[in-house]
């Protein structure tokens, strides 16, 4: 094996050690966590922006075809989902569409006609006339009813002109219209973490009427974010990726990819830029980067993936965190194809850095997730459940181990058993189908009983 030398092999440790965050610290963050979330609710300020939701526990008996649009992402995806009750869920139809990056930055109609054209193909290609629609918006909006929806600051790289303090429902519905669809009436507007935690509901109650429903939805992918059920509260958006609790434990390259980025602004969106799959391979890359500096390794910052900032990406760090050979062989052929040739002992710090950057977000993760669940039930005396979806949630090998271990650091391994991690994949259009056809029954009741 080639060596490096011990002083550019300590720095490395040195390096994933400054990703380490203490028990004692990760207990402090949850109880930070947890107190603002009540200020939030009480309109105090803070970080979590408590945005209310006007979406109630399904009854799991919910049915229908619905047209449903999920865009949170660089990628965006109209399809057509029928519900048959009993939990049941089928996408029948689906159609994925991805935006150039300029698309990013620009006007946002042309964004909302992109999307109306792919319903456009969708609903030729089923045969749909009319149908009602719900459309998943995963950035920050506030709803003011179930189909209207403000849209508040842009994030995972998105920056359209003019859209904060639009109504994106009516944007969208004005894209449909244009686009001759103006059958396809959009009936809900929901963020992805609620659509996670509805479906789950949906799921157990469709099986057993008097199941609880979760308690906590989450998303771990490009971005992420918490959806919980605080009764009374009805069942809330955190926006928990700009909870600001967490600038106590960043490293130099948290604080320098904080600075750099002019969307998120500096400042906003904290927790997910350490922890959302968006940007862990950056604070990785920025880390080699560092490194190469140093004595002795990671000369490579010439290399076109190391110079270029997002060169790497969570899929990486999920691929590294994978190889499990002795020479990390795969690690090797990752870097090659990165333009780098590196030595085994290099790739044993990459291996040990990426890991420590994904170890660190699981431990941040478990601590916004304690925090919630405190809020709901201090003692954490009750079974709960959180539904999760995502990316990086379900392409890091290990990542759910790290959470559900922080968690029983924190709170012993008894309380930690009370809580169920229900992973539910391809939660969105499912969701969200679920959200609009609930709200269609309730409408329905509302006027019978009336
Ligand atoms: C958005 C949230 C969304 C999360 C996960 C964040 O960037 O602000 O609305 O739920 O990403 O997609």
């Amino acid at each position: 094996m080639t060596a490096m030398s011990t002083s550019a092999e300590a720095a490395v440790t040195r390096t994933a050690a400054s990703f380490e965050v203490g028990t004692a610290v990760l207990d402090a963050i949850a109880g930070d966590f947890a107190v603002q979330i009540a200020r939030g609710l009480v309109g105090e300020g803070g970080s979590l922006k408590m945005l209310r939701t006007f979406t109630r526990q399904p009854s799991g008996r919910e049915r229908g075809r619905v047209v449903v649009v999920d865009w949170g992402g660089t990628k965006a995806r109209a399809g057509l989902v029928e519900l048959g009750g009993g939990g049941s869920a089928r996408i029948v139809a689906e159609e994925a569409l991805t935006f150039p990056d300029a698309m990013k930055r620009g006007a946002p109609e042309p964004v909302f006609d992109l999307i109306a054209r792919v319903v456009g193909r969708v609903a030729r290609a089923e045969g749909l006339g009319a149908a009602p629609l719900a459309f998943v918006y995963s950035y920050p909006a506030r709803l003011e009813r179930l189909d209207r929806a403000v849209a508040l600051a842009s994030t995972k790289g998105w920056r359209l002109q003019g859209l904060v303090g639009r109504d994106v429902a009516e944007m969208l519905t004005a894209a449909l219209e244009r686009a001759g669809l103006a059958r396809i009436r959009l009936a809900a507007v929901a963020n992805d973490t609620v659509a996670a935690l509805v479906l789950r509901s949906y799921q157990v109650r469709g099986r057993e009427a008097e199941a609880s429903p979760a308690a906590i939805g989450l998303i771990l992918g490009t971005g992420t974010n918490l959806a919980a059920d605080l009764g009374p509260a009805g069942i809330r958006n955190l926006e928990s990726g700009n909870f600001d609790g967490v600038a106590g434990v960043e490293t130099p390259y948290d604080a320098a990819l904080d600075r750099d980025l002019d969307e998120p602004p500096p400042g906003a969106q904290r927790f997910e830029k350490m922890v959302s799959g968006h940007y862990l391979g950056e604070i990785l890359r920025r880390a080699l980067v560092d490194l190469g500096r140093g004595p002795g390794g990671f000369r490579w910052s010439a290399a076109p993936a190391l110079a270029t900032p997002f060169g790497l990406d969570s899929a990486h760090l999920s691929r590294i965190a994978a190889d499990r050979t002795a020479g990390l062989d795969d690690v090797g052929a990752l870097l090659r194809s990165l333009g780098v040739e590196s030595t085994p002992a290099e790739r044993h710090g990459v291996h040990a850095l990426a890991a420590a950057v994904a170890r660190r977000s699981a431990r941040l993760v478990a601590a916004a997730l304690l925090g919630t669940l405190r809020f709901l039930d201090p003692r954490l005396d009750d079974r709960r459940t959180i539904a999760v979806d995502g990316s990086l949630w379900g392409g890091y090998p290990g990542f759910e181990g790290l959470v559900r271990g922080t968690l029983a650091e924190l709170v012993g391994p008894a309380r930690a058993g009370r809580v169920e991690i229900a992973f539910v994949k391809d939660s969105t259009s499912a969701g969200a189908a679920v959200i609009a056809a609930a709200a269609a029954a309730q409408r329905s009741e509302g006027c019978s009983s009336a």
